[in-house]
């Protein structure tokens, strides 16, 4: 089975759509932190010349052109892989059940330890509710995942808005 990949890579928005318009196949999803990230998932070699690759272990829902993005980084020990692997394979799923939820996807890095774990929202609020809610204490709140002997590194979180296109 051929699995598909996300890709992703930063630049300017000017670049990066002319970029896809090269690639009449692929629709990326341009989304806006202190510069611009375009994002798409495929088979294949990617279009970026110095993006990153990743394996999508997991996926819920549609990746969508508007909304807010969250991307948790966790950087995984080669050794610890499989366990964290494994605690996502057993995640509570509660998350898809939010009020503003459009996608999830945990994802693997083909090169370096940071794991991503994506989620999209309508809006920036309902992620924020999902923060302070009992189902994001709940996934969060064990010792498992509080001090983990999986991490190489503390996790940081980046987010995003995605770019309205004409
Ligand atoms: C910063 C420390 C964090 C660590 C170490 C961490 C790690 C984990 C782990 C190991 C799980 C699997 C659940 C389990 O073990 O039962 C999980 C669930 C999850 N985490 Fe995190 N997480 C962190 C923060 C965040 C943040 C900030 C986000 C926001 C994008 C996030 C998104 C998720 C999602 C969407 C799930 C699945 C929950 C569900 O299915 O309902 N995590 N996390």
């Amino acid at each position: 089975m051929v699995k598909t990949k996300a890709f992703m890579t930063n630049g300017t928005y000017a670049f990066l759509k002319k970029l896809e318009q090269k690639h009449d196949h692929l629709s990326f999803y341009f989304m806006k932190n202190h510069d611009t990230l375009a994002y798409y998932e495929g088979i294949g070699k990617s279009v970026f010349t110095a993006g990153r690759v990743y394996d999508i272990l997991l996926s819920k829902g549609l990746i969508e052109k508007q909304g807010f993005v969250a991307m948790n980084h966790i950087p995984v020990t080669t050794d610890g892989r499989p366990v964290f692997e494994e605690r996502f394979k057993q995640r509570q799923h509660a998350v898809e059940t939010m009020p503003g939820f459009q996608a999830f996807r945990l994802l693997k890095p083909k090169k370096g330890l940071a794991y991503i774990v994506l989620t999209q929202w309508k809006r920036e609020a309902y992620f924020n509710e999902w923060r302070e809610s009992k189902a994001f204490e709940k996934a969060h709140n064990k010792q498992s995942v509080k001090q983990p002997a999986y991490f190489a590194d503390r996790p940081f979180l980046k987010t995003y808005t995605m770019i309205k296109e004409e």
